[in-house]
């Protein structure tokens, strides 16, 4: 070999280890997270619940990543970042428009484990206990958020070593929590001392203050175990021993076969049309597609526009459709691998247009009890939803949850993660309701291995096959109705972006029969809504709901060419919209 040629040949290779040296490094600083609330931009945008998860899937979009990658690396750091929902230990579904403009949905949600029956928190005495549902190990379903991962791994173009990486440096070198942070884990000190058999690292002997750092050295070790052996560094070996010990300690019953056998599942996604839009939504487990297509179909032949945004009349209409679709949710709704759930049925038009048959304009309607048994559905609101996109139209929409702010509170003794309290999810015994007060009866009972029903209702919108909207929200059972109320904001009312997230939400879920509404809802509309007979109830905040809009060179201005995303974050939280 001529000394020139092995003289470029050593360069060539030695510039190659340095720019995956460099790679491997973050460009920003992980201590510095500024929540960003909007952006527009041309090649790719990430929106999620905390700051530094959105820069680290901004991080992967600009190492030539795509929206996959993005969603893989952000739902990690979410995982180290925002533990009171993104999660290694819960589930969740993603709903996925290619380049190509192929559709996936992917399930992977949480399982009952083969132990699980159908009146596991029953006494003798008959009375439910949503205290086993909703905490410690025996209210955890058999985690399938890695499994998740892995599944989506195909559709991204990094390997995961890179793609896990910013969520190993978060959990080994820390970040520093915020005010609201520290407040949230003070709060909760006695409630994980009462559910941990092993001291977590987010019990400490002082108080925690603004500014601290969290270090999560058990958590950084399982994110290397599913680095260094793919799938079965969670799911078998160390990861698993850790967590059926815990099981064994905390007297749970998730085991090694409920761990091995789990697998994430792609699904038919569930879309229809509205005003000549396609809707992509999850189909079951989630009933969050279904409930939004009832709603939207419920109200598509009225003239919502000519009524007004937060008007009596196109509020009520809202309401009305919304109980509707929640008391099908209640009687119909559940796993579907597990309970033939009439979709076809409860979609089709004519049904739906009878189902709107007694909705009289001014007079609020009525929750009868239409079947024995059935009850309000109550679930967890902290879950967390991510919407991403890239320049070559991979748009991704996902929610994931540990079911209540961080669980079933009990961490993996040795592991470093939050499991779920999903099994609430299930109807523990119908006519009991669950932690949002909604209810359920045959179709969401506890089966073993069945997934239990959920509302998230990650969404996509397409505008001419192409995607226009990617959106959705934490809130438990609000979640389809924030959904379908920012989608008629934007379509119906024509409204910007950032109001079309941030206007007061309202939300019915037919039991209890009240409607649920924010802080800053117009007094004028309250007087109006309870003269026509709605009981109303203020409450903190509904939702974050999380949003990219794809924008057109015309919805900006001549100079501009091609399509803009245009990331919008959740005032309401510390969300962050990053992107280039
Ligand atoms: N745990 C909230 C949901 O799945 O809807």
């Amino acid at each position: 070999m001529k000394k020139t040629t092995y003289l470029l040949l050593l360069l060539v290779l030695y510039s190659g280890c340095h720019s995956l040296r460099k790679s491997e490094q973050l460009s920003f600083n992980t201590f510095n997270a500024v929540s960003q609330k909007k952006v527009i931009v041309q090649n790719g945008a990430v929106v999620s619940a905390h700051p530094l998860a959105s820069k680290v899937g901004l991080e992967m979009l600009k190492m030539g990543g795509n929206a996959f990658d993005a969603a893989i690396a952000t739902q990690l750091a979410l995982a180290v970042v925002y533990p009171n929902a993104g999660n290694l230990g819960g589930g969740g579904f993603m709903v996925a428009r290619l380049a190509n403009g192929d559709l996936k949905t992917l399930d992977y949600r949480e399982k009952a484990p083969i132990k699980g029956f159908k009146e596991m928190y029953i006494d003798e005495n008959g009375k439910a206990h949503t205290e086993l549902s909703q905490n410690g190990h025996l209210s955890a379903g058999v985690p399938g958020t890695v499994a998740g991962l892995f599944a989506t791994l195909p559709y991204a173009r990094l390997p995961m070593k890179q793609l896990i990486q910013p969520a190993i440096e978060l959990a080994e070198k820390g970040f520093l929590i915020t005010a609201a942070e520290a407040r949230s884990l003070n709060s909760l000190k006695k409630t994980f001392e009462k559910y941990n058999t092993v001291r977590p690292v987010f019990v400490k002997a002082g108080p925690w203050s603004d500014g601290d750092t969290l270090i999560q050295k058990d958590l950084a070790a399982t994110l290397k175990r599913i680095r260094d052996n793919g799938q079965k560094g969670f799911y078998e070996g160390e990861t698993a021993r850790l967590i059926v010990e815990e099981m064994k300690r905390g007297h749970g019953i998730i085991g090694y076969k409920d761990l091995k056998n789990y697998k994430a599942i792609f699904r038919e996604p569930h879309v229809f049309t509205y005003k000549g839009y396609s809707i992509v939504g999850m189909p079951m487990p989630s009933s969050g597609g279904l409930l939004l297509n009832q709603m939207m179909k419920m109200v598509e032949d009225r003239p919502l526009p000519e009524y007004g945004f937060l008007s009596p009349r196109s509020v009520q209409l809202m309401i009305e459709a919304e109980r509707r679709a929640f008391a099908d949710r209640a009687e119909y709704m559940g796993d579907a691998d597990f309970y033939p759930v009439p979709v076809s049925m409860l979609s089709n038009e004519s049904y739906l247009q009878d189902r709107m048959k007694d909705f009289v304009p001014g007079k609020a309607g009525s929750s009868k009890i239409t079947q024995p048994g059935l009850s309000p559905v109550k679930e967890s609101e902290e879950t967390t939803h991510l919407s991403i996109i890239d320049r070559d139209g991979n748009a991704v929409s996902i929610t994931t949850t540990l079911n209540n702010s961080y669980g079933s509170k009990t961490v993996v003794g040795g592991a470093g993660f939050f499991l779920n309290d999903e099994m609430d999810d299930f109807s523990i015994k119908p006519g009991v309701p669950n932690m949002f007060g909604a209810v359920g009866g045959e179709a969401n009972a506890i089966m073993p291995g069945k997934r239990m029903l959920s509302s998230m209702t990650p969404t996509i919108v397409l505008k001419d096959n192409a995607p226009f909207l990617v959106l959705g929200t934490p809130g438990g059972t609000t979640i389809p109705t924030s959904v379908f109320q920012t989608i008629i904001d934007i379509i119906d009312f024509d409204m910007n972006t950032e109001d079309a997230v941030n206007q007061p939400k309202f939300h019915h879920q037919w039991l209890p029969d009240r409607v649920d509404i924010e802080k800053n809802f117009p007094q004028s509309l309250r007087a109006s809504l309870e003269k026509m007979g709605y009981t109303l109830q203020e409450r903190e905040s509904i939702g974050r709901t999380e949003v990219i809009k794809v924008l057109y060179k015309t919805a900006l201005n001549e100079n501009f060419k091609g399509q803009f995303f245009e990331a919008v974050a959740d005032n309401r939280g510390n969300d962050a919209a990053e992107g280039y």
